[in-house]
């Protein structure tokens, strides 16, 4: 087991990572000061698999369990399921005191979180996320939110969870599609901020993918220490912790114009390739790095491209998000493995030219 401080401005916090400890939560929460009831939100498929060890591990130091379930699924991030669960713990009888368990994905976290954040005008919140995307990347930093009509995560707040405890076990479970949507965020963070973290995951890349433990609590660990680090010195989203979005710019476009058959971690990937791409063909990253990227891609089952994607409707998709001023995009660009710029200087031509050759 290993452990990750984060820094916040609503106190610190620490981040559990290693295999197993989902039995081990209530002697963790017992340490951080928590006692009586306790509500764990997540959904019947999770419920199914690790409702049971969570309980039992609550049950046994001493806590009362109240676990709210919701349908699996993007489309519970809403306001109306928010509602729901409002008026679920009211019946409850959750107080102020009471600490809510976000018990899965990224879906369950941002929408426990969210609702961990506005009932009784905040109630203390604990991350126990079970996939990988969830592991190093949305259940740190405290962004909550849930949809609302067609515009995602538009409706939330910053609001730092007490604890996250990570049981890279629960990653055993996972679809492959699901598992390799979190390895694309973790390449994300190791080209952003981490050369060592990217010849790691070169080095390690078949252990990776059969799940050892050890190598999969290493990766887990140095990515979150990332998302740590860089939340840390910019927990409201003002400057630093913008370069967490390379890859997603096109990569939101792309998904939305695949009408979301592409996953958010192929997106992403295809995304990331392109703008290392943009930034070869400016004279900055160099061809040995470029390359580097994409076998990484490519080895890890990620697509570095969509053969019938049309590009209009990428573009269609980027003028929706407002990514295009005057024909100019703003992109995270790698300047190495490692470091990543910001530029506002990207024309949609030259971006066509790497997406589509
Ligand atoms: N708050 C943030 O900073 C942040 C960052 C990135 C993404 N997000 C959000 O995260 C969400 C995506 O999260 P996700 O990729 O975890 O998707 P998800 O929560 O939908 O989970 C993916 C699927 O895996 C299932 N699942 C969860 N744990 C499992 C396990 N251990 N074994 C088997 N199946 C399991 C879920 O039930 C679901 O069907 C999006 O809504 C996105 O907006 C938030
Ligand atoms: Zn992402």
């Amino acid at each position: 087991m290993k452990t990750v401080e984060v820094r916040s401005g609503s106190g610190d916090y620490r981040i559990h990572i290693g295999p197993g400890l989902l039995e081990q939560t209530g002697q963790w929460l017992t340490e951080i000061g928590f006692s009586g009831k306790l509500v764990v939100i997540t959904n019947p498929l999770v419920r199914k698999l690790y409702g049971d060890s969570l309980a039992q591990s609550l049950e046994g130091s001493g806590f009362e369990t109240i676990t709210l379930e919701v349908p699996d699924g993007e489309e519970q991030k809403s306001l109306d399921t928010a509602g729901r669960l409002y008026h679920e713990l009211t019946i409850a009888y959750a107080e102020r005191t009471t600490p809510i368990l976000a018990l899965g994905g990224g879906v369950i976290g941002d929408l426990a979180g969210f609702v961990a954040a506005t009932y009784q005008r905040g109630v203390p919140l604990v991350q126990i996320p079970t996939t990988l995307l969830a592991q190093v990347d949305s259940s740190i930093g405290g962004k909550v939110a849930v949809n609302h009509g067609q515009l995602k995560n538009n409706i939330g707040t910053f609001y730092q969870p007490r604890a996250v405890i990570t049981d890279t076990g629960t990653l055993k479970t996972l679809d492959r599609r699901e598992f390799n949507n979190g390895l694309a965020e973790v390449i994300k963070s190791a080209v952003v901020w981490d050369r060592e973290l990217f010849a790691f995951v070169e080095q390690n890349l078949s252990k990776i993918k059969s799940l050892d433990n050890d190598t999969l609590e290493e990766m887990v660990v140095r990515t979150a220490k990332i998302k740590a680090e860089i939340v840390g010195e910019d927990e409201r989203d003002l400057g630093l912790r913008s370069i967490l979005n390379y890859g997603h710019t096109v990569g939101h476009a792309i998904e939305s114009a695949s009408d979301f058959k592409t996953t958010h971690g192929e997106a992403v990937a295809i995304g990331m390739l392109a703008a290392g791409k943009i930034s070869n063909r400016l004279g900055i990253l160099d061809r040995n790095e470029l390359e580097k990227l994409q076998t990484v891609i490519v080895e890890a089952g990620l697509p570095t491209a969509i053969p019938d994607l049309k590009m209009e409707k990428i573009v269609e998709a980027m003028r929706h998000d407002k990514k295009i001023f005057h024909g100019k995009l703003r992109f995270i660009l790698p300047r190495m493995i490692g470091e990543v710029f910001i530029s506002d200087e990207v024309s949609s031509h030259l971006l066509e030219e790497v997406l589509v050759g």
